[in-house]
């Protein structure tokens, strides 16, 4: 049931924080029972593959696996890579995402993946699902069953599971030790509070959907791994509000995208402090400075930094560079939920869009 909210959507937002502990929870206690373990250091490459939302996840564990796993990574869409006969290496290993487990596109590029004898593993919400009966290996997100046709709380949950792959690949291939120390005993503890303050600021981000009142369109800008974040943003803004968006990485915008802008196009500027934040911050001062209205998503520093540069400011706890990923979810869940209220669209099942896709 809905409990009380006027939709699944808002609900299962702010059930994030349990659907992450239950998550992490849950990874735990199967590593016990597992008889065998992937052996992440005999991959010589992992591919990705998934639909929608769930890519998007598979974009943010990319960055991840690079940088911590010391492992290469590719991310492909499962309706191209199942028809592009890309060459699979011998020691290959094939990841994929899906809430449903029954996508069909995905479902066919794992069928395709085995017939070349990759190791094939596979991120799963529904764990009677094709795509978790036909995995070599299968890790559940345990955030409960999902209603919304947005996905929401599948979302970071997927993205808890992959950041638990990470730390047991950087382990098996001795990689990435210095990140790991950097984030301490307990990331999942401090992802799990900083999830929960973000939610916190649901009102705070409802006070500001009013940028979009007059818009066509919109443009998500982030970077490094938040650019996976602008790009779901964005998919979450145009499916619920039917308000037309488009997600780039920050350091594209001069290359095309620039020409849009103007006095009537809200930019969100997904940018917590971090190696990369003055890059980002000087696309920020260049849509700024052809009008456009401007929305920074960043931490306490940022946006203090920030003051004279953005229209309005959504601040985030500030967590780990790594971490970031989950928190900015959040803010762009909430934003374009707060959109479609205030539109008036049917949040929970928006036109044309089904939950399970199992057509091609
Ligand atoms: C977006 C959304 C879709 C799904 C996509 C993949 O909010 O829900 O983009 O992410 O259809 O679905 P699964 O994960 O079930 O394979």
């Amino acid at each position: 049931t809905k409990s009380g909210y006027d939709h699944y959507m808002f609900k299962e937002i702010l059930e994030q924080p349990e659907a992450l502990t239950r998550t992490w929870e849950g990874l735990a206690s199967t590593s016990l029972n597992q008889v065998e373990e992937m052996d992440f250091a005999k991959l010589d490459r992992l591919q990705i593959i998934a639909c929608g939302t769930s890519y998007y996840a598979g974009l943010v564990a990319k960055y991840w696996f690079e940088r911590m796993a010391n492992l290469i990574v590719e991310v492909d869409l499962a309706s191209e890579f199942r028809y592009r006969e890309p060459p699979m290496p011998s020691n290959g290993g094939c990841l994929f995402i899906s809430q449903s487990g029954e996508t069909a596109d995905t479902l066919a590029a794992l069928r395709f993946a085995k017939s070349k004898h990759q190791y094939c593993l596979s991120v799963v919400n529904a764990p009677q699902s094709s795509i978790a009966r036909e995995s070599d290996f299968v890790y559940r997100t345990l955030c409960g069953p999902e209603i919304g046709v947005a996905s929401t709380k599948a979302f970071t949950s997927q993205l808890a599971v992959l950041f638990d792959l990470v730390k047991q690949a950087a382990k098996q291939r001795n990689a990435g030790q210095h990140i790991i120390q950097e984030l301490g005993d307990t990331p999942e503890m401090d992802v799990i509070n900083a999830v929960q303050q973000a939610l916190n600021k649901a009102n705070k981000i409802e006070s500001i959907v009013r940028f979009f009142d007059d818009a066509t369109s919109a443009i998500f800008l982030g970077r490094g791994q938040c650019y996976p974040i602008a790009l779901e943003g964005a998919l979450k803004l145009k499916e619920i509000s039917y308000i037309h968006a488009e997600g780039y990485a920050a350091g594209e915008l001069k290359h095309g995208p620039i020409a849009l802008i103007d006095e009537n196009m809200p930019v969100v500027v997904i940018a917590p402090y971090d190696r990369l934040f003055e890059k980002t911050v000087s696309n920020l001062q260049e849509v700024r400075a052809r009008g456009a209205k401007v929305i920074l998503i960043s931490d306490k520093l940022g946006c203090e930094i920030c003051k004279e540069y953005a229209d309005c400011f959504i601040e985030m706890p500030t967590l780990h560079e790594t971490l970031a990923p989950f928190v900015y979810s959040i803010a762009v869940q909430l934003l374009s939920y707060f959109t479609a209220v205030q539109r008036g669209t049917d949040v929970d099942q928006p036109r044309n869009l089904a939950k399970s896709v199992t057509v091609e």
